[in-house]
């Protein structure tokens, strides 16, 4: 088989966009690439030149040539070999295909192609995973370790209000907050797992949703000497869960208030119409902003940077936004604030 046969035969197998083909030879007990070809290359920042001719060990990292070079051993030996790897920021697939004449291996022909995007896709779909394990282990649990709850509250606000000894009611209160804690953190288990469950569609003034979830937060924004902004014009209807929207932006704010610094700063929510059909709702924030690193983490369930937070806010925000067919942007940088964009639409079938 000469080179030109070779070229026609993967033309017709790899999208040249997306991979290369490579051949290469045993020479003095090394292998020697003898081709290559194809888009990938530049990408994973080679070129012909300094593959052609040339070992692996000339061209790769030590580590990285070793392991190909197992690889290549076993084509060589016969075998039709896939492995995976990444390079220059590329993750691609390989196959190795032997050509053997008279029974001996005379070249082995490689394909690579890029599957960077697949590999996120099932990076995707295993957080997703992961998520419905967690909604599985919730729905299992959380009944179990509510009822125990509740009468572990039950008493202990009986010991509070009757115990002699004052010095133990500080404790009491602890206790009874972290048991408050214990049964938020069920709560947002249980909405993880079946957070389609009674979505409740009214036709809502948005206008006094925002201001009454403003006003709530309000409080706790005024220890930090924050002022919560708020600007829109003219009232803006839309159909929503109410009480999930809600939750939503109570999330959001708090967020924003836990990122901002004390005193003097203030956050920025605005209400604004998109044309006929959608809402934007958009909640700015000066505060610590988010770093690139934590930014790929968003919305991975119990990813948190704060001692006490569960890290499910924003992946039960996105879930709502989704069942609302609405769509949630966020921009960040770091030490200088964050944005937060939600665009919904307007129409849904209302449940009356
Ligand atoms: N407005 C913001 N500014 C800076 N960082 C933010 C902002 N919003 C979210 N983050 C980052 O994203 C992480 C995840 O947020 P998320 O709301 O999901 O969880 P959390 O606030 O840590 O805990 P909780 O489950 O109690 O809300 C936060 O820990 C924080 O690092
Ligand atoms: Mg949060």
């Amino acid at each position: 088989m000469n080179d030109q046969e070779c070229k026609v035969d993967y033309e017709q197998f790899i999208p040249r966009e997306t991979g290369f083909i490579f051949k290469f030879e045993k020479k003095n007990n090394t292998f020697i690439h003898t081709f290559i070809e194809g888009k990938l290359i530049e990408k994973v920042g080679l070129c012909p030149e300094l593959v052609v001719g040339k070992s692996l060990f000339e061209f790769l990292p030590a580590d990285q040539a070793l392991r190909k070079e197992a690889f290549y051993e076993k084509a060589w030996n016969g075998e039709h070999v896939n492995y995976e790897g990444s390079f220059g920021g590329v993750q691609y697939l390989a196959i190795l295909n032997p050509i053997r004449h008279n029974g001996e291996t005379v070249e082995v022909i490689g394909t690579t192609i890029d599957i960077t995007k697949e590999k996120a896709r099932e990076k995707q779909v295993q957080q997703m995973e992961k998520l419905s394990v967690v909604g599985e282990l919730a729905a299992g649990i959380a009944h179990e370790i509510r009822n125990p709850l509740t009468s572990l509250k039950g008493f202990a606000k009986i010991v509070k209000e009757s115990v002699s000894d004052q010095t133990l009611v500080p404790y009491l209160d602890i206790m009874l907050d972290e048991m408050n804690r214990i049964n938020e953190i069920v709560n947002e288990f249980m909405f993880i797992a079946k957070p389609s469950e009674n979505v409740y569609f009214q036709h809502t003034n948005f206008n006094n949703l925002l201001a009454e979830c403003i006003h709530f937060m309000e409080p706790q924004a005024n220890l930090k000497s924050i002022k919560i902004e708020f600007g829109s014009e003219d009232d803006i209807f839309l159909d929503c869960d109410r009480k999930q929207m809600k939750q939503v932006l109570i999330n959001l704010l708090q967020n924003a208030i836990e990122a901002t610094a004390e005193s003097g700063h203030f956050i920025e929510v605005r209400l604004e119409e998109m044309g006929l059909e959608s809402v934007m709702v958009t909640i700015v924030d000066k505060g610590c902003g988010i770093s690139e690193s934590r930014f790929k983490r968003l919305f991975e369930p119990f990813y948190s940077t704060k001692e006490k937070g569960t890290g499910l806010g924003l992946i039960i925000c996105k879930r709502i936004i989704d069942l609302h067919r609405g769509h949630i942007d966020i921009e960040s940088k770091l030490d200088e604030g964050t944005t937060i964009r939600i665009s919904l639409p307007r129409l849904h079938s209302v449940d009356l």
